[in-house]
This record gives structure tokens, sequence and C-alpha cells, in this order.
């Protein structure tokens, strides 16, 4: 169960490896040509020489090489003419028109970015890892040596190893072919046979990972979050947004697709009755589409909180037993009481739609479902026209394919995810970085406190709350240090036990499945784990989990250049900084506030207070609905300003508090200057410095698809947008309008 709100997607969503289990998750709430050389700056000239921005420094410069590395990097990215370009209206291209010019899309990327070049430096670091010996030259953390740990870390190292050398198998997969999905869809076919109820073919698609019509899931209960209960949704789609369903182009994209696969593993004799099939599932599919809540009312805990005895809810879609459904997941011994329907509306209509569609069809959907949810784990011929799909979607060129390796660090990063953040954090985290995030985390609650105390908007009451919210604030940073304790070789084996790792990819994806749907439904037998994570240790991302309270900042993010202990500190205050504080703040956004200070849904919010809260948070929708984007046909597309209400907020806040976090540290020891760049303020340094984290572009069609779905503004506006609600940005960089444009927290 995944009830979070993520500091950024990175990867596209789209060809995503199956660990099957399609986890519903909670709407994300929370937090990616040729170099310029570097040249001395002019110190008068444009716009400058009135704003007086451009102006030596008197003071320290650090010359250590990671300052002068740092610095280059800064003036890379930075535009060259960035005399000429105003920072006041368009810091993004201030920052990064260098970035810009000097990066490239792989053929496997639709999505880059600064974060996603950090990501690259840990997955080669991931792939030496796995494509190496055992490692005997780190070693286990000495409080978990016993007389096995060495044997048993070398058993860890094996499972993951063999996992990875199965996925790189490629010649054993091109060998069976579609064998082993033909093998299920034999199965299917055999029970799905007319004795079978629909609610036993749910059961079946489910089973082996997949979701149709409707998904039951764990979760934990909004409202006493201590308690794991049952959730039901939709099922899932194979186009990830209402627009495609509606869009001429990706409907006929996606047919091919369909009957691509289908001639692929039934044989191209049936063509034409695969044609008619996959014409039909389109159309149901696009009924259910239709039917599906709104993705900004998906995301919203008011929406979709409606808990209610399970027979009230099998009311809602009579031609499917939910009931029946949960009990063939959860553990025999569970009882089934009130369940959460995340989507009340969409039940009904699902009842109407059936009754329009005949069995047939239904079963082709299901089967889709199954074929999309193990497509990508056959040979890459049998599984093209599937890829070819989204590669279209995602703007690449539509026979691009990632290279091997990629794809099996992935798996290996989704299935067996404790086992390699154990030895990537032994690599590539220190206790010293621990402590100095810990400190920068620390500094953004302390502030955040103190700003809380000072808003006359806020009643007393709700005031004392939110001070306490932020002190039962759970911080986690780096790696999962008990459920599981990567540390310890000995609660890693134990974990994977149940996992048996062959040489069979395919095998391999089905025991993974096994195991993570086993996982997942004992949870009800069991309080709610607030010492989970639902990130690996070398993922670059972070976020805010509201049933829990708590930020997470895996290791991976905590590197350079965002988190560096050799710089001056407005780097990693203006760059990771607005990063803790990004997801900080989601607890206070419109999500997150109402969770109240023990993470339980719960109106804490008096009128008053809640009615001066609505009207700042409309100033955000309105703000962000103006700004655009350029689709592949050359129209505009604006931002969802409600979509990315949350993200935008947490923006603004989070940067906020890491300005005063840091000021009140420099205020102790002022930070050195930087070399070749000292024509700037400390101030101006921090601001390029949270700048330069949302350096990044996207192919045309991908930035379409995450404007339809992506609850995060593109990263352009996340520069944009946030510096416009900064007045520390606008004193420091001296723009005419000191006023935020909005602001919140
Ligand atoms: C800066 O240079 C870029 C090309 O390198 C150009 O497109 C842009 O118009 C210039 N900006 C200004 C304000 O002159
Ligand atoms: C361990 O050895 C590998 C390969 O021999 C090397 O890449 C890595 O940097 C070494 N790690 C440490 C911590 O010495
Ligand atoms: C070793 O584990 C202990 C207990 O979990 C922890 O306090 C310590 O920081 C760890 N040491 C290192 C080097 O990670
Ligand atoms: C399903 O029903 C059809 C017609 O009623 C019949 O011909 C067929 O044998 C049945 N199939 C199964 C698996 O029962
Ligand atoms: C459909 O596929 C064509 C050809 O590959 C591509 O140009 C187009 O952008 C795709 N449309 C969508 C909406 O993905
Ligand atoms: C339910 O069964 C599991 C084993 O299957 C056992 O561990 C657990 O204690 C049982 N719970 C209850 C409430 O009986
Ligand atoms: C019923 O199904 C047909 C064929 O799939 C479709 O054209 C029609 O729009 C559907 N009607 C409703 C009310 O869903
Ligand atoms: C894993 O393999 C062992 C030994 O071959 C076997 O006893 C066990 O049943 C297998 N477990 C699963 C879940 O397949
Ligand atoms: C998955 O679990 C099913 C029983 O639920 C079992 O029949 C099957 O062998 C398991 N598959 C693997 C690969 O562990
Ligand atoms: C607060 O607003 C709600 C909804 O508008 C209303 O029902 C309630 O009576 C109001 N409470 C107070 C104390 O004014
Ligand atoms: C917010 O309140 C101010 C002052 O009362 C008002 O001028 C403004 O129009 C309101 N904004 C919205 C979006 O309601
Ligand atoms: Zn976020």
């Amino acid at each position: 169960m995944v009830q979070q709100a993520t500091l950024v997607l990175l990867a596209s969503a789209a060809g995503v490896i199956a660990s099957p289990v399609g986890e519903l998750q909670r709407p994300f709430n929370d937090l990616n040509k040729r170099a310029n050389p570097a040249r001395p700056p002019p110190f008068v000239g444009g716009w400058s020489s009135n704003g007086g921005v451009h102006r030596r420094q008197d003071g320290d410069v650090c010359t250590t090489d990671s300052c002068k590395k740092f610095a280059d990097s800064v003036i890379a990215g930075r535009a060259e003419n960035y005399t000429e370009v105003d920072p006041c209206t368009d810091f993004a291209t201030y920052t990064c028109s260098g970035w810009w010019a000097s990066h490239d899309f792989r053929p496997d990327q639709s999505n880059i970015g600064v974060l996603s070049i950090m990501a690259d430096v840990n997955n080669a670091l991931m792939r030496t890892i796995l494509e190496s010996p055992y490692p005997d030259n780190t070693t286990i953390n000495s409080t978990y040596a016993s007389d096995n740990a060495d044997e048993l870390d070398k058993q860890n190292f094996v499972k993951m190893t063999a996992a990875y050398e199965s996925c790189m198998d490629v010649e054993a997969i091109d060998a069976v072919g579609a064998k082993p999905l033909q093998d299920i869809l034999e199965a299917y076919r055999s029970e799905s046979g007319n004795a079978t109820s629909l609610t036993d073919k749910l059961i079946w698609v489910q089973k082996y990972g997949g979701s149709g019509l409707v998904q039951a899931t764990t979760w934990a209960d909004d409202k006493t979050p201590d308690v794991t209960t049952v959730a039901l949704g939709p099922g899932q789609l194979g186009l990830d947004a209402k627009e495609y369903y509606e869009d001429a182009d990706a409907i006929a994209n996606y047919t091919t697709a369909i009957v691509g696969m289908y001639d692929n593993i039934f044989g191209e004799e049936e063509h034409d009755k695969h044609a008619s099939l996959a014409s039909d599932i389109v159309k149901l599919e696009q009924a259910l589409s239709a039917a599906t809540p709104d993705p900004a009312d998906a995301a919203s805990v008011e929406y979709y909180y409606n808990p209610m005895p399970i027979a009230e809810a099998d009311a809602l879609l009579p031609d499917v037993s939910f009931a029946n459904l949960i009990k063939a997941f959860a553990p025999s011994n569970y009882t089934v009481g009130n369940v959460i329907v995340l989507a009340p509306e969409y039940f009904p209509k699902v009842s109407t739609i059936l009754s329009n569609a005949t069995s047939q069809t239904v079963d082709g959907y299901l089967e889709w479902v199954l074929i999309q949810t193990w497509a990508t784990r056959l040979s890459d011929d049998v599984s093209a026209p599937y890829r070819r799909l989204q590669n279209e979607l995602t703007g690449k060129d539509p026979e691009a394919v990632a290279e091997r390796w990629r794809t099996c660090l992935t798996d290996v990063d989704t299935n067996i995810p404790w086992i390699e953040s154990a030895f990537f954090v032994r690599q590539a985290f220190s206790p010293e970085a621990k402590t100095y995030g810990e400190r920068i985390i620390t500094d953004i609650e302390n502030v955040f406190q103190e700003k809380l105390k000072s808003y006359e908007w806020m009643s007393a009451d709700v005031k004392t709350k939110a001070i306490q919210k932020v002190l039962n604030m759970v911080e986690k940073i780096g790696y999962p240090d008990i459920s599981p304790n990567v540390q310890d070789p000995k609660a890693l084996a134990d974990l994977y036990a149940p996992v048996n790792v062959t040489d069979s990819w395919f095998e391999n994806g089905l025991a993974y499945n096994n195991f993570t749907l086993t996982n997942q439904w004992n949870d009800l037998l069991h309080p709610t784990d607030k010492n989970r994570w639902y990130m690996t240790a070398p993922t670059v991302n972070a976020y805010f989990n509201p049933p829990t309270n708590e930020i997470a900042f895996p290791a991976g993010i905590m590197q350079q250049p965002l988190f560096n202990l050799d710089l001056p500190e407005y780097v990693s205050y203006g760059a990771f900084g607005a990063v803790a504080g990004h997801e900080l703040t989601h607890a206070f956004d419109n999500g997150g506030s109402h969770y109240d200070e023990t993470g339980a849904y719960n109106d804490w919010w008096d009128n008053s207070t809640l009615s001066a809260f609505n009207n700042k948070t409309q100033c955000f929708v309105d703000q962000y609905s103006k700004y655009s984007i350029t689709t592949p046909a050359g129209e505009q597309l604006n931002v969802n300003g409600q979509l990315t209400l949350g993200e935008n907020i947490a923006d603004g806040g989070g940067l906020n508090a890491a300005y005063a976090a840091w000021k009140e540290r420099n205020d102790e020891k002022a930070d050195q200057l930087l070399p070749g760049l000292e024509e700037y303020t400390r101030e101006q340094l921090f601001y390029l410095s949270f700048g330069g984290v949302w350096c990044g572009e996207r192919r045309p069609a991908e930035a379409v698809r995450r404007i339809y779905s992506d609850p995060h503004s593109p990263p352009n506006f996340r520069i944009i947008g946030t510096v416009a609600n900064q007045r520390g940005f606008k004193e420091a960089f001296n723009c005419p309008v000191k006023e935020p444009t909005c602001e919140l927290w």
C-alpha cells in the first residue's frame, strides 16, 4: 500500500517492469547538443546595470576542487547570455538554458534533468555492483556481524545477482518466446468458460498481478491509520489519461498495439478476429475511462474516503461480489468489516456499462489486462507492439529499446529492493551524510514551526495543532533500518526466504508476484507498519506519507549536486533543503492538511481559518493555470492548476522554509562565495542552487502526458512559479515587485 506524495516521478509510468501487483496508489501528494565553455562573467551591462545585481562581492571565496567543480557546473548550466535574461521573469532560462543546450535524450528517455543524471550515477554504481563478484572490500555493520552473517550476506548477494542475470539472459528469454504467457492465458480461457462467474475471473486476473474493472487492495484507514483495511478502486486501463480515450490518434495507436500483441501471442491466422475484439475492448475501456474519477478528485481524501459495510459496497455493483473477491486474498482468519470505496460513482456506472457489453468483450478486456501485466517479461520481439505504444505516448522513436542492463536493474530495484538497498548504501552513503541531512531537516522543521506562530489568518487552536504536527513528524533518512533493517544480513535473508530465484526470468516474475500479494494481504493481520519505506535507497526522490505523518529521503537523493558536505551551505540548503521543505509542506497542502497531528483524517480546521486557507490556495490554482506547454502539434496546453495544487504549494513553502533555515546558519557563520561566481551574493547563490535542481527537458508528447496525469508542474514552472512566490528571491535579485504572487507557508 502506498499512500504518499512524491517529490518527482522520474521514471515514466509506461513500460514499468512488473512486480506485477499494480498497487492502487493513494493519489500522490507531496514533492528531470553541446556545452558552452565557461567564460568569465561581465560585471556591467544588460538588465543588471540598473538593478545592480551582478556586482562583485567582497569576501572569502572557496577555492577547493569541490567548489571549483560545482561553480563550473553552475556556469555551464546558466544562460550564455545571462546578463540579458531577466531572472525576475524567467529564472528557468537564466539558470538552465546552458544545461538545455548541452544535454540530449537517450533513445530510451522521454524526460531528462539534473535528477535523472543523479539517477544515472546511482544506476551506474548499482550496475557495477551487480556485474562484479561479491564485494569483499565492503563490510557488514559490526552491530550485525555474527558467525554466519558473512555467509548470509553472500547468499543475499547471490539471490540479487541471480535475479539480475535471469533478466540479462536474453537468449533464454527469446528461446521461450510467448510460451509462458500463452500458458497463463490458456489456463484463463479454460477457467473463464461459462461456468465461471465474473467474480472468479476477476480473482484470477488479480492473482496474476493485474486488475480488471475493480481492484481490491489493502490501505491504512485514513481516519484510524493504525488499522490497515481493504479499499476498492477502479481496475486498470491501458491508456493513462481520460484525454487519450477521446483522442482518435491515441485510440488508433492503442488498437494497433492490442491487435499486434494478440497476433504475436495467438497467431496471425486469427488476425481479423483479433482486430474486431481489439475494437470492442477499446470501446469498453472508453466507457470505463469516462466513468473513472477525475485525477484531482481521485487524489482528494474528501472524495475517496467512503467507508461502508461490505454488503453496502456490494450493492453498488451487483455483477461482482466484492466479498468473494476480498475473501480470495485476505488471510483466512480475517473478518471483513468496513471497506473503503475509493470511487463511489464509478461502480454503479460499471454496472450499466457491463449490461451493454458482451461477455466475449469483457473476457477479452480481462485477458488484455493480463497481457499488459506480463508483456514486458517476454522477448523483445513478442512485446514489440506494446513497447511501440508506450514509446509513441512518450514521444520516443517507436522502435526504441532500453539497454538491457537498465531494464534488469529496474527489475531488481522493483522486486528485490532491500538487498539492493543494502549493497547500495554500503558504498554510497556515510554516517556523516546522514548526520548532515538530519541537521538540514531539523533546521527546516524549526523554522516551519516559528513561521506557523506568525500567521495572523490562523486561529490559535489550529496553530497549536499544526505546530504539534511538525513536532510529531517522523523523519526517515537514507534507508530502512527496521522494516527491514537493511544493514542486517539475517533480516534480509529471512525476508526474502519465500522467494525462489531461478534462471527463468518469467518464473521469477511469478514468484515476486506471489510474494508481494502475500505480504500485502497479510498486512490486514497487524497494525499498520510505520517503519516501512515506499522507496528504495538508490531512488532519487522523496515522499510525505499522510497517515504515518512521515517524510522520507532515500540515500539516492542525498548526493551531489543537491547535497554535498564539502560546499558552502547555501548549496545543500537551496537544493536538498528545498526538497526537505517541500515534503514537510505537503503535510499542510490542500491534501495533507486534512490529516491531524496523529496522521488521522480529521477536520481540525475551524471555518474562518479554512476559508482564509482556501482563499490562499485559489491564488496558486489561478497562478499555475496560466502557464502552458507546447504540444507536438504546436498548440498551447495549460497546466492543470487544480491537479498540481498540492505540489505547487509544497514547492513554495519548501523553498521559503529552506531559505529562512539557511539564513539563520549563515548569520551564525557566513558561507564562502564561489570561484567564477563572485558577482553573486550568497542569497543569489542559494536560489541558483535551487533553480539548478529543476533544469530538465521533456519530449513534447511526454510533456503532454504529464500535463494530463502528473500532479507535478513541468520543471521550468517549478522554477518560475516557485520563485515568483518568494519574497527572499525578489529581494535577492532586486526585482521591481517584492510582493510574492501567491503565498501560503
Ligand atoms: C539568449 O540567447 C538565446 C540563444 O542562445 C536566444 O534564443 C535568446 O533570445 C537570448 N536572450 C536574450 C534575452 O537575448
Ligand atoms: C570495492 O571494489 C570495487 C571493485 O573492485 C570498487 O569499484 C569499489 O570502489 C571498492 N569499494 C570500496 C568501498 O573500496
Ligand atoms: C551500524 O548500525 C548501528 C545500529 O543500527 C547504527 O547506529 C550505526 O550508525 C551503523 N553504522 C554504520 C557505519 O552505518
Ligand atoms: C459455454 O456455453 C456454450 C453455449 O451455451 C457451450 O457451447 C459451451 O460448451 C460452454 N462452454 C463451457 C466451457 O462450458
Ligand atoms: C500515434 O503514433 C504515431 C506514429 O508512431 C505518432 O506519430 C503519434 O504521435 C502517436 N499518437 C499518440 C497520441 O501517441
Ligand atoms: C491468523 O492466522 C495467522 C497465520 O495464518 C496467525 O499468525 C495469526 O495470529 C492469526 N490471527 C488471528 C487474529 O487469529
Ligand atoms: C453500448 O455499446 C456500443 C458498442 O460497444 C457502443 O457503441 C455504445 O456507445 C454503448 N452504449 C452505452 C450507453 O454505453
Ligand atoms: C523454493 O524452493 C525450495 C527448494 O527447492 C522448495 O522447498 C520450496 O517449496 C520453494 N518455495 C516456493 C515458494 O516455491
Ligand atoms: C504462486 O502461488 C501459487 C499459489 O497461490 C502457486 O501455485 C505457484 O506455484 C506460485 N508460483 C511461484 C512461481 O512461486
Ligand atoms: C462551518 O461551515 C460548515 C459548512 O459550510 C457549516 O455547516 C458549519 O455550520 C460551520 N460551522 C460554524 C461553527 O460556523
Ligand atoms: C482572497 O481574499 C482577498 C481579500 O479578502 C480578496 O481580495 C480576493 O479576491 C480573494 N481571493 C480569492 C481567490 O478568493
Ligand atoms: Zn511533492
